[in-house]
């Protein structure tokens, strides 16, 4: 089956190959093309070009043509940081939250990921499952086609398993590509109290061989002040190159605790939140370019500052954009709204934004070769927008989506 678009008026995201990454300052030259036409045949894209170049069709058998006049054509949405499973809400601590408290201080009061863990404890794999299949439809549906999905709520070897087991359904039951994050020290259970260290041991000697066992395709840990600390960056980030898995850090959200330049040293795959970053931290990531992955949907609900990106892009480093869909620092899996909050709060123009959104975003999850960009060869994931005077309307009004549909694999969804 040959599905051709015409008239589109931009085709977004135009590449040749697939780098590791887009560089910082080569972001806003993510390539558009006026006037275009796109050919996808069994779900991958087959040929693009200029209308004036529109090919010559001897064989109409079999040929859909769609008329995508006024609109622009874009790679789906690669959402590279969420925490899709989960067991529940925590909207009672939202009530604390309006009242002032900060996401730190809900976490000291025995909230926070330690409630989330508890949920998850207690939650079927039945149900954890569908309500992710749920939330999952809906990000499909406002333009994501390729997500992570991060362990991070099980706290112990039983309970993170049992996520994991959940992330391979939910990879069995969609279509579109899945990358899985183990992330294997998150908080500190009250079982392990004052124990970090212990506990830090406990998680790569006995969760990590097994969760290798079952699969997974990236580390994690929340290295922060008052959580994880350097050390046990270097320890975790070190067991899992034994396995030949690269890290995924949370780091710098709160505090510079040196991080970065650690998670660099030990070639971590992208550098995710970053809402802080000190001198040391910028010659570092100059030094050795690697994707910070901004997460402002955490920045709009925690009220913390956001990521810095345009420094960042200024000084060549490529940034990325993901969702961090989470029930405590961003309840929120659409796209959309972070794509305008990155143009509203982050200064990112709009084809900066769509080179983090989609390229930058699948290569924080290595999946540059399949999505990400219009490539000949790569899926056919993409979305049409509705008819827009220009490629800034997608983003400005915010919190709605000016997206009309969203194709999967080549199947309008
Ligand atoms: O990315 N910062 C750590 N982890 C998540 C929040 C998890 C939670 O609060 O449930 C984040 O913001
Ligand atoms: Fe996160």
């Amino acid at each position: 089956m040959k599905i051709l678009f015409k008239n589109i008026k931009g085709l977004v995201g135009i590449m040749e190959d697939s780098p590791s990454f887009i560089a910082g300052s080569e972001m806003k030259n993510f390539r558009l093309l006026h006037d275009a036409y796109l050919a996808i045949e069994n779900g991958i894209i087959v040929e693009f070009g200029t209308m004036d170049e529109w090919p010559g069709i001897s064989d109409w058998s079999g040929l859909e043509i769609i008329d995508a006049e006024g609109k622009f054509l874009l790679p789906t949405w690669c959402d590279s940081h969420t925490h899709t499973v989960f067991a529940n809400s925590r909207a009672l601590e939202f009530e604390d939250k309006i009242n002032g408290l900060t996401y730190q201080e809900i976490a000291q009061r025995g909230g926070g990921i330690l409630h989330s863990a508890k949920a998850m404890a207690a939650k079927s794999e039945d149900d954890l499952l569908q309500d992710a299949l749920n939330r999952i439809h809906r990000m499909i549906l406002n333009g994501t086609g390729a997500l992570e999905i991060k362990t991070g709520y099980g706290l112990d070897v039983e309970n993170e398993l049992k996520m994991l087991r959940v992330i391979h359904r939910i990879r069995e039951q969609v279509n579109i590509p899945i990358k899985i994050t183990l992330l294997l020290a998150h908080a500190l259970p009250e079982k392990f109290k004052n124990r970090m260290d212990e506990y830090v041991e406990y998680m790569i000697h006995e969760l990590l061989p097994q969760a290798h066992e079952i699969g997974f395709d990236f580390v994690d840990l929340f290295c922060e002040r008052d959580y994880f600390q350097v050390t046990h960056l270097k320890r975790i980030l070190g067991a899992a190159q034994s396995l030949n898995k690269k890290g995924k850090v949370h780091l710098n959200q709160f505090y510079s605790i040196g991080g970065i330049p650690a998670a660099l040293s030990m070639g971590a795959l992208s550098l995710d939140h970053v809402e802080v970053l000190d001198d040391n931290d910028l010659l570092a990531l100059q030094q050795q370019p690697t994707i910070v992955t901004a997460l402002p949907g955490c920045s709009l609900f925690t009220k913390i500052p956001y990521t810095p990106a345009r420094k960042l892009m200024d000084h060549n480093i490529p940034v990325a954009l993901a969702t961090d869909f989470n029930p405590g620092s961003a309840p929120n899996g659409n796209m959309n709204v972070i794509n305008s909050l990155a143009c509203i709060q982050m200064q990112m123009n709009p084809q900066e934004v769509c080179a983090a959104a989609c390229y930058n975003g699948a290569a924080a999850m290595e999946l540059q070769h399949e999505v990400g960009s219009i490539t000949i060869g790569k899926r056919a994931n993409l979305l049409i927008t509705e008819p827009l005077e220009h490629l800034s309307e997608l983003f400005y009004y915010f919190g709605e989506s000016r997206i009309e549909s969203v194709w999967i694999n080549g199947v309008q969804q």
